[in-house]
C-alpha cells in the first residue's frame, strides 16, 4: 500500500541503488551480539548521508514549483544543508543557507572546515543568524527577500523533515524491510539518530507495515523525550496524511535521550568512544553529533540488557562524517 502511494509523488533519483546492508564481523565478535548497519552514509551525493534521501522528494517538488534557489537553515556543519546545497549545484540552482553556531565556538576547524568548507565549493550564499529558536519566521523572511528581488525559492525545511521529506524515509524503510527479508535474520531492533525526526517517523511507518512488529529505537540527538515525541509523532501522522494512509494501531515510537547531554551539536566521551570503537574495528566512521551518539546509545543499551532475546541489531548509518573535520583533533 504505501508503495503505490509513494508513486505518486515526483522523485529525483539521487540515490539509484539500494545502499547496502552488512554485517560487521569484529565489532560483532567484539561485543558478543551480531551487528548489521545500513549504509545511508554511502548515499551518492557529496560524502553521503540520510538527505539525499529527503531531497529526492523535495527538490523533485521545487523543480516542479519552477524554483531557481533552495533556501535552508541549519548549524554550521548542518549535513543537510551540505546535501542541500549540492543537490542545488547539480540542478544549477542558486542556495542560501542561514547558519547557526549552536556551541557558541571560536574553533576555525568548526568554523571553516568540514561541511562548512564544503558549503563553499557548492557555491551556497550563506548568511550567519544568532540562533535558529524562530527558523520558520527567519525561512519565510529570507524567502520574501528573494522574491521581491524577482527570484523564486523554495523552502526546504531545517533537516528536510516535512511530511514530503519523510516520504524519503518511508522509502528507505521499504527498502530496508525486503532487505532485512533477503538477510533471514530476525532483528531484535533497528537504532538510529533522531533529529528533526523525518528519518525516524519516515522509517517507522514503512517498517511497521512491511515488517509489522519491528522495534525502531530512535536515540535523541537534541532533545529530551518530553519535547521529541511530539516532533516524531506530529510528522509521523502528517506523513500518513500526505499518503492518505492511517498510521497503523501498533506503532509504537520509542526514544532514548540519555546520550546526547552535554547539548546539540557537543560530543560525550561515551560518543567519542563509539566513533573510535567502530573506525578502529570496522573502518567505519560515525560523526561527532548524530551517529556517535546513537551508537553510544546502541552499545549502552546493549551493556544493560535493553534489546531482549539474542537476535541481532541493525544501525542505520545516516552519515555525517565530514563533520569530524570540523571537531579539534584532541577533542576527537
Ligand atoms: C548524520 C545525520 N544523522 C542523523 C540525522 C537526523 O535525522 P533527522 O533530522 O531526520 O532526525 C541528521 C540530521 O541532520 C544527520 O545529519
Amino acid at each position: 500500500m504505501l508503495r503505490q502511494a509513494l508513486a505518486r509523488f515526483p522523485r529525483l533519483e539521487l540515490i539509484p541503488t539500494a545502499t547496502p546492508l552488512e554485517h560487521l564481523p569484529r565489532l560483532s565478535q567484539h561485543l558478543g551480539r551480531d551487528i548489521w548497519i545500513k549504509r545511508d552514509d554511502l548515499t551518492p551525493l557529496a560524502l553521503g548521508g540520510n538527505k539525499a534521501r529527503k531531497l529526492e522528494f523535495l527538490a523533485a517538488d521545487a523543480l516542479t514549483q519552477g524554483a531557481d534557489v533552495l533556501v535552508t537553515a541549519g548549524a554550521i556543519q548542518s549535513n543537510h544543508v551540505r546535501q542541500t546545497a549540492a543537490v542545488a549545484a547539480k540542478l544549477g540552482l542558486g542556495c542560501l543557507a542561514l547558519l547557526e553556531n549552536p556551541i557558541g565556538t571560536v574553533d576555525r576547524n568548526y568554523l571553516s572546515n568540514g561541511n562548512r568548507l564544503l558549503l563553499e565549493l557548492f557555491g551556497a550564499e550563506t548568511e550567519l543568524v544568532a540562533n535558529l529558536d524562530n527558523a520558520e519566521q527567519l525561512l519565510d523572511d529570507a524567502c520574501e527577500r528573494l522574491r521581491a528581488a524577482g527570484r523564486k525559492p523554495y523552502l526546504v525545511p531545517i533537516g528536510g523533515s516535512n511530511a514530503l521529506g519523510a516520504l524519503g524515509y518511508v522509502r528507505a524503510g521499504l527498502e530496508l524491510a525486503e532487505q532485512i527479508e533477503r538477510s533471514g535474520q530476525a532483528f531484535a531492533a533497528v537504532v538510529l539518530a533522531s533529529g528533526s525526526a523525518g528519518t525516524h517517523s519516515g522509517l517507522a511507518l514503512a517498517l511497521e507495515e512491511a515488517r509489522p512488529g519491528t522495534r525502531v529505537v530512535g536515540v535523541t540527538v537534541s532533545r529530551p523525550d518530553a519535547t521529541q515525541r511530539p516532533k516524531v509523532e506530529g510528522l509521523l501522522q502528517r506523513t500518513a496524511e500526505l499518503l492518505e494512509v492511517d498510521v497503523p494501531a501498533a506503532l509504537q515510537i520509542e526514544l532514548w535521550d540519555g546520550y546526547f547531554a552535554p547539548r546539540y551539536g557537543e560530543p560525550n566521551a561515551a560518543t567519542l568512544e563509539a566513533i573510535r570503537l567502530l573506525a578502529g574495528l570496522e573502518g567505519v566512521l560515525l560523526d561527532p553529533v548524530y551517529t556517535g551518539k546513537a551508537f553510544a546509545g546502541l552499545l549502552d543499551g546493549l551493556a544493560r540488557g535493553a534489546f531482549a532475546g539474542s537476535g541481532p541489531l541493525l544501525f542505520l548509518h545516516t552519515g555525517g562524517a565530514p563533520a569530524l573535520f570540523a571537531y579539534h583533533p584532541e577533542a576527537i
